[in-house]
């Protein structure tokens, strides 16, 4: 065999969920197994690359022999990503939320029967996949996810555009597909010069077509 494609790179990888908390004993939080993040970590490591996987809350295990950073909100997984920049390849994988509880409780909050519960009041979280895609230190290759139930390309472009990612890999998770939780995934991969679309594959093939496009644009030069 040849030199691996992705030796003498590094690389970036989000996977799972974030939580955030409301008080010591619950969070708001997205559905996300972290199967798909974890799949392409390891999948970039096979072709040579040194990956750091910063993952959020998962219950399935770390990538054997791949540095794995572990985090619970997003804030700390953006300080977690940026803490590795230089990168040639950033792959944003992670069902980041969306909003933060602004003042999470420092202690259990308490029901009182027949009263109202306290509104939660929100913030917005940092974009992850935004802040590496505009940075000044912004990896050779940027590839975000798009989690969708309806109009799955144009919204696919439009995150294209607004996070300056090279790839967007858009997905339909509409709760008939069962790829939420699930080992298969049926994408679609967005980039400035059209729509690819790959058929149902396990979730380690869909990491693998991942790994060996991101190592073919990487070593043409830029996408963008
Ligand atoms: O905007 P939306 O959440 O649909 O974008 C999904 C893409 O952006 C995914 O690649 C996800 O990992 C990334 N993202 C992020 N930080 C956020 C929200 C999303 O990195 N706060």
């Amino acid at each position: 065999a040849g030199p691996k494609p992705l030796a003498g790179r590094t690389a970036i990888v989000t996977s799972g969920p974030t939580h955030e908390p409301i008080d010591p004993v619950r969070y708001i939080a997205n559905r996300s197994s972290g199967r798909q993040g974890h799949a392409i970590a390891a999948a970039l490591a096979k072709l040579g690359a040194d990956v750091t996987l910063v993952s959020g809350p998962v219950t399935i295990p770390d990538p054997q022999g791949i540095r794995t950073i572990h985090v619970e909100q997003a804030e700390q997984m953006r300080d977690a990503v940026l803490s590795q920049l230089p990168s040639d390849i950033a792959v944003m994988v992670a069902a980041v939320a969306d909003w933060r509880v602004t003042t999470s409780a420092g202690q259990k909050i308490k029901k009182t029967p027949g009263e109202a519960p306290a509104p939660l009041q929100l913030t917005e979280n940092p974009d992850i996949l935004r802040t590496v895609g505009h940075h000044e230190k912004r990896p050779t290759i940027v590839v975000g996810f798009a989690a969708e139930t309806q109009d799955i390309e144009q919204n696919g472009r439009i995150k294209l555009e607004k996070k300056g990612a090279d790839l967007i890999v858009a997905n339909d998770v509409s709760p008939e597909t069962g790829v939420m939780g699930g080992t298969r995934n049926r994408v679609k991969l967005i980039t400035e010069s059209g729509v690819e679309e790959w058929p149902e594959l396990d979730k380690d093939e869909v990491a693998e077509r991942l790994a060996n496009w991101i190592a073919e644009h990487l070593n043409q030069g830029a996408v963008r």
